[in-house]
């Protein structure tokens, strides 16, 4: 079948309809890419997404946790056309372009001390990141190894998948990968994973702390100990907040063996959590800090922040890219990062954020299946549980999802049981509560 046949092609113009795109797509396209809802996306406007027929859906997805302003703002748009019109591309390798600067000076503004003196590289997404960060710390301290979290997810590519931990799915038949990596449990205090049973970041079992002297002591020597790499929230793995000990004792055990921690804020930072980057909640400051999703505004952009004698150890040459700090992506992140400072979007995450958990933790009473809510800002989690209150199974999740779509709320999941509510930042209290009456309308039904 053509597109031709499968679309209405009028004057040369092919009319999609829903169903005749999603049969183009499934002719045309991998199908290792798995999709959470049977949605075709026509449009989008601030917190909606729209179908080919019209039909609305409230976006708790937000181009996972990438459209910090909402889909399409005037603002944003009219920032990436008039750059289009200015340049779109010239190569960072090739000479100096504006939007690069200015979002290197942005993003360091937005840095606690030291890091606001540090000095950025940027790339072309959040893996890119994570891998630039780990080559980084490699030649920055002369060692080999990192050590890196279960639970953490740190993207697909083979370097960054080395280092995730959050599901032995992503590494099915790729066994080999970067070598160098140890992975230690992260602290998930509610399903604790050395069978504590449920517990509170306050009440933790500490035995992650033991986990990580032992695998220090036994199979990743201090001095070989190149980086830590951890989420502050881990994201894929299932809104994990954990306790406030948790990147203050990392950060010890970085200064006393003289490794560098790299904090990977791809998902958490820009304002989601209710501040510019989740780390500033534990009070300390990384070395290095790996970005993605919202800076570029909802184009590819990554980044990486480092204090300024670690990125200072890079040659010319040592590392770079085609495309990253593509200047319209600059321009559509720096135009957000503007809005999010007009608007005071950090402060409405908080407000949004809790109004959503609180809702979702009422709604319990009406459905069972809610079991533990939990999050930051609008990172908010809600695990589906059965009747022992275990989780449901991810297939289940997935079906729910589905369900959910039809309802007219679209997201993914986290963890392996958890609905995962990551909309754009500019949701409002009002639509908050219109979120949950839909999700609990549409779990009453499953
Ligand atoms: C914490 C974290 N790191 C890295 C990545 C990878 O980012 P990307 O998919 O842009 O490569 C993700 C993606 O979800 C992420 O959540």
């Amino acid at each position: 079948m053509t597109l031709e046949q499968d679309a209405l092609t009028l004057n040369g113009t092919v009319h999609w309809t829903s169903e005749s795109l999603i049969a183009r797509d499934r002719e045309v396209v991998s199908p290792a890419i798995y999709r959470y809802t049977d949605v075709a996306f026509a449009r989008g406007e601030g917190v909606f997404l729209y179908d080919f027929e019209g039909k609305r859906y409230y976006d708790m997805a937000a181009g996972i946790a990438t459209m910090n302003v909402g889909h399409s703002h005037p603002r944003v748009v009219r920032a990436i056309a008039e750059q289009a019109q200015t340049l779109i591309h010239a190569a960072a390798h090739v000479g100096y372009m504006a939007p690069y600067v200015e979002m290197a000076e942005t993003l360091l503004s937005l840095m606690p001390e030291p890091l606001d003196k540090g000095k950025v590289l940027l790339v072309n997404s959040g893996s890119e990141a994570v891998e630039t960060a780990l080559k980084l710390a490699r030649v920055a301290t002369g060692r080999s190894m990192v050590l890196a979290f279960m639970d953490g997810f740190h993207g697909r590519p083979m370097g960054a998948l080395a280092a995730t931990g959050s599901s032995s799915a992503y590494r099915r038949h790729l066994a080999g990968l970067l070598t160098g990596v140890e992975h230690v449990p992260y602290p998930h205090c509610s399903r604790c994973p050395f069978g504590h049973g449920s517990r509170t970041p306050q009440t933790c079992c500490g035995q992650w702390k033991a986990f990580i002297q032992l695998t220090l002591e036994k199979l990743v020597h201090p001095d070989d100990l190149a980086a830590i790499l951890v989420e502050p929230i881990a994201g894929e793995g299932g809104y994990i907040v954990p306790p406030d000990d948790f990147l203050p004792t990392l950060r010890a055990i970085c200064d006393r063996t003289g490794a560098l921690l790299i904090v990977d804020e791809v998902q958490t930072g820009l304002g989601r959590t209710g501040r510019w980057f989740a780390f500033e909640h534990s009070g300390i400051v990384p070395d290095i800090v790996a970005l993605g999703k919202a800076i570029g505004g909802g184009l590819p952009l990554g980044g990486v922040v480092a204090r300024a004698e670690i990125m200072n150890r890079w040659w010319p040459g040592a590392h770079g890219s085609t495309f990253g700090g593509n200047p319209i992506a600059c321009r559509a992140g720096l135009e957000t990062i503007a809005i999010m400072r007009e608007e005071n979007l950090l402060e409405n995450a908080v407000r949004v954020g809790r109004r959503l958990m609180q809702g979702f933790e009422a709604a319990r009473a009406e459905v069972p299946m809610i079991g533990e809510v939990r999050g930051k800002g609008l990172m908010v989690a809600v695990d589906l549980v059965d009747e022992h209150n275990q989780p449901i199974s991810t297939e289940r999740v997935k079906q729910v999802i589905k369900s959910l779509a039809k309802h007219g709320v679209v997201m993914t999941k986290c963890g392996p049981s958890a609905l995962r509510f990551a909309p754009a930042l500019i949701l409002t209290e009002q639509q908050a509560d219109e979120v949950v009456g839909l999700v609990t309308e549409a779990l009453k039904a499953v």
